[in-house]
């Protein structure tokens, strides 16, 4: 490196001449002055006060003066970035003043304006869950399906493969619909699930069968904290060549992720439903403790009562009876289904503890859900 050059006068290097630093300091003080708003002065801060401004370059040059030059030439580079920074600071307060004065003017509110006196509701949480769910499914290549509430016992319990001797079939269980004579046997009754609503898409469709089916059924139950009569149910029905009760597995497993977050699973425990063989009863990991609160006395879990699991609905691979009573061979086809509350899911899934909030229709419980749940 060359030693510092002793004749080095900062008045014959054209960046450190007095006039040279005024016309900067100059140059920068009339941007700032003419900067219309705070963006504007952001960038003119940029070039007239930052790291690659004429006023800082000229700064550097200080450094190879001699010791006797540089005093003075600091001093009047000093000053020069002073004024600019005190006229960039004093403009910004300015700028800042006038942005709030004309932000309460165009953000202004009428309080005095006469208020929405028809509050708007909420759509159901029920409904939006129940959509959700779907949506899960119709992503998957699943249909949407649908069947009446008021339902022949034929495609409610007999095509299920319910003997008629069932105790489902009993008047405390099930609304049966009286005859046009006054009669109880009509031959109709208001579903007691949505799996008949298996047995019309079996009918009805095409092989293979992907459907989804959410609805409302009834049962002749009082309404307390934990049953109401009317309640609503999701069904799903795969019927293909080749599927496996590890395809119902799976399916399991994926919906449990897509509504409950990464990390859930679901275990099958031994059941039995007529229209299932083999049947199982569904849990999943109970979404709050992830299990955690089991064998952990400190760390109790309210929601899964500290046993790691939480109780679904039931499931299985469809059983042969029911896909031959659908006109469907059992040897080339087989399938499988789940079906579940969808009060019980939303009651775990946002701690509702009483099923009454969910029937009555109150806004206030449905409000507070908004449009996303
Ligand atoms: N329908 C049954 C009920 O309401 C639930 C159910 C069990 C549905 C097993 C299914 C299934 O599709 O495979 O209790």
């Amino acid at each position: 490196m060359s030693a510092p050059n002793k004749s080095y006068d900062p008045v014959e290097v054209e960046a450190l001449k007095p006039e040279e630093i005024e016309r900067m300091r100059d140059e920068a003080l009339a941007a700032i002055a003419a900067a219309p708003d705070l963006d504007a002065l952001t960038h003119v801060k940029t070039a007239h006060a930052g790291g690659a401004s004429p006023l800082a370059l000229a700064n550097r040059e200080i450094g190879a003066l001699p010791p006797q030059a540089k005093a003075e030439a600091g001093k009047r580079v000093g000053q020069a970035r002073g004024a600019v920074n005190q006229a960039f600071a004093a403009r910004q307060t300015e700028l800042e003043a006038e942005r709030d004065a004309r932000v309460l003017v165009e953000e202004a509110v009428d309080v005095t304006l006469p208020y929405d006196r028809v509050p708007s509701g909420a759509r159901h949480p029920l409904t939006t869950l129940s959509e959700r769910i779907e949506d899960v499914f119709t992503a998957m290549g699943y249909e949407v399906a649908e069947g009446p509430e008021v339902e022949a016992e034929w495609f409610n319990f007999d095509a299920l493969n319910f003997p008629p001797d069932h105790p489902a079939r009993e008047t405390q269980d099930t609304f049966f619909v009286k005859g046009p004579d006054g009669g109880d046997q009509s031959g109709v009754v208001l579903r007691t699930h949505t799996s008949p609503v298996q047995v019309r898409a079996m009918l009805e469709r095409e092989l293979p069968v992907y459907v989804i089916a959410p609805g409302r059924v009834y049962r002749s139950d009082e309404l307390d904290a934990t049953h109401t009569p009317v309640f609503a149910q999701v069904e799903l029905l795969a019927v293909d060549e080749g599927l496996t009760m590890a395809d119902l597995k799976g399916t399991l497993d994926h919906m449990v992720v897509s509504l409950f977050g990464e990390g859930m699973t679901t275990r099958l425990r031994p059941n039995h439903f007529p229209f299932t063989e083999p049947s199982a009863e569904m849990d999943m990991v109970c979404y709050v403790c992830r299990g955690d609160s089991v064998g952990n006395p400190d760390r109790p879990c309210r929601t899964c009562s500290s046993e790691g699991w939480i109780e679904l609905g039931g499931c299985g691979m469809v059983n042969p009876k029911v896909l031959t009573a659908c006109g469907i061979d059992p040897q080339k086809y087989s399938g499988f289904a789940f079906g579940f509350g969808i009060e019980r899911m939303l009651m775990f899934r946002h701690s509702v503890e009483d099923m009454r909030d969910i029937v009555e229709g109150d806004v206030r419980f449905t409000l507070p859900f908004g449009m996303e749940i």
